[in-house]
């Protein structure tokens, strides 16, 4: 079950995000890692407006292929617009349980914050082991939200914040689960290692300014805290940054697997 849609608004915030200083680090830190050689073909997962197929679209050029799959319309609207120069980019609505691929028909697969919302994690990786062929790589970037620090002078309020946030996703703290999930699929974890966020002022460019905008539309419509609560929430980060003493930090994990069998 998807606890969180990516249609309308949240869609363009989560686009807008993926614009800031720190996912444009995250995404170069993705695309290295994967490693695309000329020609090969490459699904993404969850591509969202398809800021990381515009980039292995490039890598694997003409005569490879970068397939991309998003359950939202939305999305995959932006995201054809995005890539619409790369003839050799597919983007198509879908769901990531479901793949609309032949078997072994991939070099590489790769996910950014999406397995956290697939309802069945072990169908998903079965999905993924056969889509890859033998020796196919698998990257994903998943994030273990309890490892956020968010400072507050109103720590209780943070906390039913954050617990409330920690709702969104159907597999929180994902990487904690990732190696076991991985093996039970025929995929081979080779290594796991953290791609941290640290923010120390507020603005369009981090990461918690955008995350901030999402949050609480969220946890109000879930009744984790009230809407006056949510809005004072909002309101000290301006002021903390004003003071110089705004701090936010966060570890988000890649994980890089190949498929063995
Ligand atoms: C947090 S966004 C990440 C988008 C993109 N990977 C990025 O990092 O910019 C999560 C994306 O996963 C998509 N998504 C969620 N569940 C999905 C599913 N079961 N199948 C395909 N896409 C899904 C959402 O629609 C959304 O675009």
């Amino acid at each position: 079950m998807t606890n969180i849609s990516f249609d309308d608004e949240m869609g363009r915030i989560q686009r807008a995000l993926a614009q800031s200083h720190d996912l444009v680090v995250r995404r170069n830190t993705v695309i290295e890692t994967l490693n695309l050689q000329t020609g090969e073909k490459v699904l993404e997962l969850g591509c969202g407006g398809g800021s990381y197929a515009f980039e292995a679209a490039q890598f694997v050029g003409p005569t490879g292929q970068v397939s991309a799959i998003d359950i939202s319309a939305d999305q995959i609207a932006a995201a054809r617009e995005r890539c619409a120069r790369f003839a050799w980019v597919e983007c198509q609505i879908g769901n990531l349980l479901d793949l609309p691929y032949q078997d072994g028909e991939f070099n590489a697969v790769y996910s950014v914050q999406v397995l956290e919302y697939a309802g069945d994690l072990g169908k998903a990786f079965r999905e993924i082991h056969r889509v890859l062929r033998d020796g196919g790589r698998f990257v994903n970037l998943s994030t273990n939200w309890s490892s956020c620090v968010w400072y507050s002078e109103n720590k209780e309020r943070m906390r039913r914040v954050l617990d409330g946030w920690s709702a969104h996703e159907t597999h929180r703290d994902l990487p904690t689960i990732l190696a076991g999930e991985l093996r039970k699929s025929g995929l081979q974890l080779l290594r796991q290692r953290a791609v941290p966020i640290v923010n120390t002022s507020m603005g369009e460019s981090s990461f918690s300014y955008w995350i901030s905008k999402i949050i609480p539309g969220y946890v109000v419509g879930r009744g984790a805290v009230s809407k006056d609560e949510a809005d004072a929430w909002a309101a000290e980060f301006a002021e903390l940054d004003q003071r110089g003493e705004y701090f936010f930090s966060l570890t988000p994990v890649l994980a890089e697997a190949i498929r063995i069998s």
